[in-house]
């Protein structure tokens, strides 16, 4: 699939086919896709533990259920807790990965040059606040990125995932023996939909020209419809949601999966 057709097909997906296994292949390939993404400094500071529904103990699986979203818990063969990795900005840490990206020929021009000015100049500075920054916008950005790379990966393998957070997350986290120096951002299901590949049509976001801004705020960056046109044909904006026959679907998945009155009603005639 070209990635343009992959990011418009992918939406969260919270019914999944329980008696299909998922490849423990393929999850391997999203924990690469997560570890080739950008991250600063190269810092390498996501990381995730993978729960097998069939292994985990009935307190694990009580404990990764949210509040709301119990949908993609009833069916999901697996389950990826991402979590930051906090240790990874400490300041040998990270300086390391810094001078690594210099023998890499990634940063600067000069090794010996690069490496002074990492240790002479950045070092000093980022000494004094590497704890702070490691729990950073910027830090939880590395995260986003690597689960979103991770995600784009699980839907060009035919499956369908759900991030889902859960106020939960740190009890989560002392089941898992995640050490003191992790941040859990979240649990995401991964499975074959149970639904169609549509899944009721693509979410519908705000709208494009309220999001986004050229210039400086407030003055829309406006859309121009061909470039739209085009990504309709690259497949990268489908169909919205819902779909005509979404209501019978969801029925329909909801009877094939034995889930009535599990979580949600959807007829209220
Ligand atoms: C960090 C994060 C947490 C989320 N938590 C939940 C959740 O607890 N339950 C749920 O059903 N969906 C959850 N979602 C899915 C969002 O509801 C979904 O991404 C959003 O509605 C946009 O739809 P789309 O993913 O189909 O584009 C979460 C998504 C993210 C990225």
């Amino acid at each position: 699939m070209e990635l343009k057709e992959v990011v418009g097909r992918r939406r969260s997906i919270r019914f999944y086919l329980p008696h299909k296994p998922v490849e423990r292949a393929k999850i391997q390939k999203m924990l690469h896709a997560a570890q080739r993404a950008s991250c600063v400094g190269n810092v390498n500071n996501t990381s995730a533990v993978v729960i097998w529904r069939d292994e985990a103990s009935a307190e694990l699986l009580k404990r990764i259920t949210p509040p709301l979203g119990y949908q993609q818990m009833q069916t999901a063969p697996v389950f990826i807790l991402w979590y930051a990795d906090t240790d990874a900005y400490e300041i040998e840490r990270w300086t390391g990965h810094l001078l690594d990206l210099a023998d890499q020929r990634r940063i600067g021009v000069d090794v010996e040059e690069t490496k002074t000015q990492i240790n002479d100049v950045l070092k000093p500075v980022f000494g004094s606040m590497w704890k702070d920054m490691a729990v950073s916008p910027l830090a939880f950005m590395d995260v986003g990125q690597a689960v979103a790379q991770a995600t784009l990966v699980a839907y060009d393998e035919g499956l369908g995932t759900c991030c889902m957070s859960s106020p939960r997350l740190e009890q989560v986290a002392n089941l898992l023996d995640l050490p003191d120096t992790a941040v859990p951002i979240c649990l995401q299901s991964v499975g074959y939909p149970a639904e169609s590949w549509e899944a009721g049509g693509q979410t519908r976001k705000a709208p494009f020209e309220q999001l986004f801004h050229e210039g400086r705020h407030g003055r829309p960056f406006l859309p121009d419809p061909e470039v739209e046109e085009q990504l309709r044909t690259e497949k990268l904006l489908q169909r919205e949601a819902p779909l005509p026959d979404r209501d019978d679907e969801l029925r329909y998945v909801v009877r094939a999966l034995g889930l009535e009155g599990e979580f949600v009603h959807f007829d209220r005639s």
